[in-house]
């Protein structure tokens, strides 16, 4: 009888496996927008494939696990059609008993029925999931998600050699949500590996923005060279947590006494943490509503507040949030000037969200800005004028002292509809920044990291007075970027550059201040961008763009 079972087991499989190499799943309806979908996870049922229709509201997802809540999606569940599939990894429920409870927010007053939506039967569990880029949009050279929603960049570190880089992941859709740090990893900030997902949201919260340090010393007592990070948790408030890694960033392990850092403000987040050798403790700068934290430790752990900046300067139409801190030489002089970012949304130079920088002091305690005219009435200096640079922060500990940045290549005004589906969003290229002096005043520049030096992605082209240099392709689809030397503005125009109407923030103009005499454009053309460094990054200006094919021709007209 068991020999009899055995054989019947493995047959079905086996015809299984032939047959229906993907399993559809039973679903019990409750009452009418809930459902129970139960089955039980092995090798051949490694993932649930979820179906998505992008435009559907959020239904969500209760998984559950003899009886206790183990994780809540938020997914679009598809209604009407399915626009593709993401995978939820059921590896740590092997062999156990899992039920979905199903809730989908649709109005049956019109007396639609229960079963009707497209979802149940599309629902079903594989061994594989298909990650193959299906998408032209997709860039040749920039980060990106291998699959679904990603917007910021977080706790990016160097180590022996490789480049971490964490962001803010959305990993059941190709839309805000669920956030989840992903992570990839690089040797030459060009190829970028892609990693198990990080740190996973949990009952404090889901895992929004943060930063990581290596503990060299072990301040913290987790392990000498222990990754630190700490990331908002953020729930029915906003609160900040630890995690740490001792296996080089691969894993994380979340501190027990979680949250440290809590408060009543409703935007306290994305804290970005460094060890300030000049006091000997390390310092944390929190962005909270519309100005900036300051706190220092001795331990990571307990963080004593010891300022606030931002009141009246700079500009104040949005949110602040992921704040940088750092000093830099002031090139061509001896002074060095410490920077603070402040990534607003919205309120960017070319509408929604950008960064904008200060330029000043600090002496571990507390930020002051010198010049304090250039950031009065609302004025603000902006580190990239492009309409797709935001919530750009620096790697830890990167080599030769320098202090590598990454931003997202997107901005809230569209960042959710753009047109791609299978991913949605991509960084920027490394930049370092740096100091340059015009007469009296200092400004703040990036310039493509030197790893890109010598690879070929980029073209240069020297100028002379005002110009206009035109990118197309053969469909007669345009990108087109301006110098005006008399009005000392660089700008930016892809009103003609391909898909566009998808929103009416797209087309929008983007123009920058010139401080000095433009002589080169260094340009930086992918599948679905164009950065443009003037005078290798005094001035820069990052663009999306989403033409039928990559632009390969380049044209200088006066
Ligand atoms: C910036 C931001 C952060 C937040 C994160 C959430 O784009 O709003 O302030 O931590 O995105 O994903």
């Amino acid at each position: 009888d068991m020999k009899n079972r055995i054989i019947t087991a493995i047959a079905t499989l086996f015809v299984c496996s032939l047959q229906m190499p993907a399993q559809t799943l039973e679903v019990q309806h409750l009452a009418n927008n809930n459902a129970i979908v139960r089955f039980s996870p092995n090798q051949e049922a490694r993932y649930l494939l979820i179906p998505i229709e992008e435009k559907s509201p959020e239904s969500k997802i209760k998984v559950i696990c003899g009886n206790s809540l183990a994780r809540t999606l938020d997914v679009h569940l598809a209604f009407d059609k399915v626009d593709y599939f993401v995978p939820f990894d059921l590896q740590e429920w092997q062999g156990e008993d899992v039920k979905l409870l199903i809730h989908l927010p649709v109005d049956r007053t019109n007396g639609r029925e229960p079963q009707s939506e497209i979802c149940w039967s599309k629902m079903i569990l594989s061994d594989t999931f298909d990650k193959t880029n299906r998408e032209k949009f997709r860039p040749s050279y920039h980060h990106t998600p291998e699959y679904a929603w990603m917007n910021d960049p977080n706790g990016m570190f160097y180590l022996n050699g490789e480049w971490h880089l964490y962001y803010q992941w959305g990993p059941y859709g190709s839309v805000w949500n669920n956030m989840t740090w992903g992570h990839s990893v690089s040797r030459d900030l060009i190829n970028w590996e892609p990693r198990n997902p990080a740190i996973m949201p949990d009952a404090l919260g889901a895992i929004f923005s943060g930063s990581c340090v290596v503990d060299h010393n072990n301040t913290a007592g987790f392990g000498k060279d222990a990754i630190i990070a700490l990331y908002t948790s953020a729930g029915e408030v906003q609160s900040q947590s630890l995690a740490y890694s001792l296996d080089g960033g691969n894993s994380f392990t979340k501190y027990e006494g979680n949250p440290i850092l809590t408060s009543d403000i409703v935007d306290f987040r994305d804290p970005n943490f460094f060890w300030n050798d000049e006091i000997g403790k390390w310092n944390l700068i929190l962005a909270c509503g519309q100005e900036m934290r300051i706190y220092s430790s001795d331990n990571l752990i307990d963080w004593t507040e010891e300022s606030r900046f931002g009141k009246s300067y700079g500009c104040h139409e949005g949110v602040w949030e992921c704040p940088d801190l750092f000093k830099l030489p002031v090139e061509g002089s001896d002074e060095e000037k410490w920077v603070l970012f402040c990534n607003i949304n919205p309120g960017g130079p070319a509408g929604g969200s950008a960064t904008q920088y200060f330029i000043g002091d600090f002496d571990g305690s507390k930020f002051t800005v010198d010049d304090v005219n250039r950031y009065l009435d609302g004025k603000a200096l902006w580190q990239d004028y492009g309409k797709d640079h935001y919530a750009a922060v620096s790697f830890y500990d990167a080599p030769d002292s320098r202090h590598t940045m990454i931003a997202w290549m997107s901005n809230w005004e569209y960042a959710n509809i753009v047109p791609t589906m299978q991913f949605r969003s991509a960084n920027t290229i490394a930049r370092d920044p740096f100091l340059y002096k015009v007469g009296d005043r200092i400004y703040l520049g990036s310039r493509p990291a030197p790893e890109y030096s010598g690879a070929g992605l980029d073209k240069t082209v020297k100028i002379n007075g005002s110009c206009t240099v035109t990118l197309s392709n053969d469909k007669g689809e345009e990108f087109v970027i301006i110098y005006d030397q008399k009005a000392m503005t660089l700008s930016c125009d892809r009103s003609k550059s391909g898909l566009t109407d998808f929103s009416q923030h797209f087309d929008r103009v983007a123009v920058a201040p010139v401080y000095r005499k433009i002589t080169s454009l260094r340009i930086f053309i992918d599948n679905s961008s164009v950065e443009v460094f003037a005078n290798d990054g005094e001035v820069c200006l990052t663009s999306l763009v989403f033409p039928d094919s990559p632009f390969n021709s380049l044209t200088i007209s006066k």
